[in-house]
């Protein structure tokens, strides 16, 4: 089978390469072998290639938290003989899916019917799952509330947006470019507004005077020290991101003073925590929020296994539209 490595951290142009010509990998138990469709490329796989994230490679290593896929075989268990033959959306967190097989954990592999696109299924888990989880599960934010987020314009902030239209509470949204602004405001966007027109918690508290409530920033550096700075009294903000890879600098006497709430959330760390049944579940919603186009992908580029770098160059690039997607076989 082919599939992408890399043997060290570093830029993935540089580091990963195609090996063409290697034995797939047998499920152990309680594993499934999947040949693999699609899979995308999350900044997550970028930050992994680069050394930068929770997760360390264990070399060589093939990237890919996620894609879609058949379930071809199984090393044995009562789930996996359930889930053979499927068409199924894949979490890997050891094997990686830019690959023409991957093998994963049976219960890690979820069914998805003939309505969810090939695309659709291969973006099913992490980003979909992390919003549902901040919002609902740990924010637990409530119809009317306010929410600000930063990164808006991202296939994850533009679920969060859908989520507020469906669910009624109401967005202010970050974005870096101003031709977003109207695209965001026909999802569903209460407020968009644009970082070079002003400091966040300013043109935030001219919509919302007394601040907002939730507030959750994948960004860092100083976009993330503004979100915070928009909190109102007794406010909670998620960071779960590092798109600037800079830290954020909080004066302790605006936490005290503000009696503020800023907390990491890793979707990771969330799920292993987790009973079987609450995963089940968690499934279950994405699946029907996905169903109603709420948590939808927008895809700006397909590329085969063989174009990895054009590919992470491609999603690594400022204003690219949409998630890139490594296109891997066919039905
Ligand atoms: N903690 C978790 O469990 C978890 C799970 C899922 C995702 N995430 C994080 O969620 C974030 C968004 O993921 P995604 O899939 O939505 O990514 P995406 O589709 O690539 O979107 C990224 C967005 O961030 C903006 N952006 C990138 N660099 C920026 C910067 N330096 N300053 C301001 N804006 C910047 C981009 O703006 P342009 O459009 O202008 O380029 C784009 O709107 C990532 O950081 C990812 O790691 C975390």
């Amino acid at each position: 089978m082919k599939r992408i490595i890399f043997d060290h951290c570093g830029p993935p142009t540089e580091v990963l390469r195609l090996q063409d010509d290697v034995p797939a990998p047998q499920p152990g138990r309680g594993e499934v072998l999947v040949r693999m469709l699609a899979s995308p490329i999350n900044p997550s796989d970028l930050m992994y290639i680069a050394g930068k994230y929770g997760l360390k490679p264990a070399f060589p290593a093939t990237p890919g938290f996620e894609g879609a896929g058949i379930v071809e075989a199984t090393g044995g268990g009562l789930l996996g003989w359930l889930r053979k033959g499927k068409r199924v959306a894949v979490i890997s967190d050891r094997n990686g899916t830019w690959a023409e097989y991957t093998v994963t954990k049976a219960r890690q592999v979820i069914p998805v019917p003939d309505d969810i696109s090939d695309e659709q299924a291969a973006t099913f888990f992490v980003n979909p799952a992390t919003v549902v989880v901040m919002i609902h599960d740990v924010l637990k934010i409530t119809r009317g509330a306010w929410l600000l987020q930063s990164a808006a314009g991202g296939e994850l902030g533009k679920m969060v947006i859908r989520l507020g239209f469906k669910s009624a509470f109401r967005t202010i949204n970050v974005v870096r470019r101003r031709e977003q602004v109207d695209e965001l405001k026909k999802l569903g966007a209460d407020h968009v507004i644009v970082e070079s027109d002003g400091p966040i918690p300013e043109q935030v508290r001219k919509l919302v005077p007394e601040g907002v409530r939730y507030a959750i920033d994948p960004v860092g550096g100083e976009v993330g020290a503004q979100v915070i700075a928009s909190l109102a009294q007794g406010g909670r903000c998620l960071l779960y991101g590092s798109l600037t890879d800079d830290p954020v600098w909080v004066h302790p006497r605006l936490a005290i003073g503000n009696d503020l709430r800023i907390e990491g959330f890793w979707l990771g760390a969330w799920a292993r925590k987790q009973s079987a049944l609450t995963m089940l579940k968690l499934f279950r919603r994405v699946r029907s929020l996905m169903r109603e186009g709420v948590l939808q992908t927008q895809f700006s580029a397909t590329y085969p296994l063989e174009d990895v770098k054009k590919a992470v160059e491609h999603a690594a690039a400022p204003g690219k539209g949409g998630k890139v997607l490594l296109k891997i076989g066919v039905k």
